[in-house]
């Protein structure tokens, strides 16, 4: 009997689907990952796996996966996996592009509005008491309209990204590996090294994926380029960002202020400085986190394994970083 593991709690729904297609064991936790020591033992005898963000899947756990065929990550990111070793083991890797897209653009958005107009600042204001009265400049933050917004990373959440500006008015600036003619022409974003990006954006928002090309790309060399009063925004991944550099930033008011929704360290820890900064809002990674996007993710994984244990093709497969 084919074997299949799931390492996070879904509802019963999608495992009924997988039980179509073999044995199926669930780690029942929704907010706890499985600990790595029995990740490694129960992956030893599956035939297809379920993950999430929170397995790493290197050398190490590829030697305990000998009869896995198919590895679904619950995330369109995959720098959680070597995907290179696990397809030259004849492992079929998959992601899950496209159906999170707009939720994940929209919750970037959400935190762009949110720290340029000092909302959570603002709601700790008032629960603390402190509101008197009406002020001239109380809590007064920066607008988005008629803005430059500058967008690390086109793909589709970049363009999903420059598409919920068309109504701000906003300049669209834009650095990406390659150009993409559509979000020029259709986006009227504009093409610019990574330095003019830095140089002239009001908002800088990240949505690149990590690869040893982004890695640490916002470091202290590239906040000291960027506008005293800019907002950073990353929804792509933590280590793309030296986070020391981002503290001294906004200590040295080099940069405006941050929004974070990915963190190099997840969970973030609690002593953490970025959580003693007013000019800052971090988010415990919920980009994709509407209940509609999570399930389409989830139904997306299934549908993979699905088609891998039928003999089939895979409907998004990961090749390469
Ligand atoms: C979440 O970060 C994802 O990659 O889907």
């Amino acid at each position: 009997m084919v074997k299949i593991l799931v390492t996070r709690q879904v509802p019963n729904r999608f495992i009924e689907q997988l039980e179509q297609l073999g044995d199926v064991k669930m780690w029942e936790e929704a907010f706890e990952p499985m600990p790595r020591a029995q990740f490694l033992k129960e992956i030893e005898d599956v035939d297809a796996c379920f993950i999430t963000l929170s397995e790493t899947i290197d050398a190490t756990c590829l030697e305990h996966a000998k009869n896995v065929k198919i590895i679904a990550n619950m995330a369109v990111g995959f720098d959680n996996i070597d995907v290179e070793l696990a397809n030259h083991k004849g492992i079929v890797v998959t992601n899950t592009p496209q159906v999170l897209t707009e939720t994940t653009a929209e919750l970037g958005f959400t935190l762009m509005l949110a720290v340029a107009r000092r909302i959570v600042e603002a709601e700790h204001y008032v629960q603390n008491g402190e509101w008197k009265s009406w002020g001239p400049y109380l809590l007064s933050g920066k607008d988005v309209h008629g803005s430059t917004v500058g967008i690390y990373g086109m793909g589709d959440i970049g363009k999903s990204f420059a598409r919920r500006l068309q109504g701000f008015n906003a300049n669209i600036l834009y650095h990406n590996r390659s150009r993409h003619e559509d979000a020029e022409t259709q986006l009227n974003a504009t093409y610019v090294p990574f330095d003019t990006l830095l140089a002239e954006s009001d908002f800088v928002i990240c949505t690149a994926p990590l690869t040893p090309e982004t890695e640490n790309k916002f470091n202290k060399d590239a906040f000291s380029k960027m506008k005293n009063d800019a907002i950073f925004i990353n929804i792509g991944r933590g280590a793309i960002v030296d986070e020391e550099a981002l503290i001294d930033a906004l200590n040295n008011q080099d940069i405006g202020g941050c929004g974070l929704d990915v963190l190099r360290e997840e969970p973030i820890q609690l002593d953490h400085p970025l959580l003693k900064m007013p000019n800052a809002i971090i988010l415990p990674h919920i980009g994709s986190a509407s209940v509609a996007t999570r399930d389409h993710m989830i139904q997306l994984c299934v549908d993979n394994i699905a088609a891998i244990l039928k003999g089939e093709a895979p409907l998004t497969p990961v090749t390469n970083k």
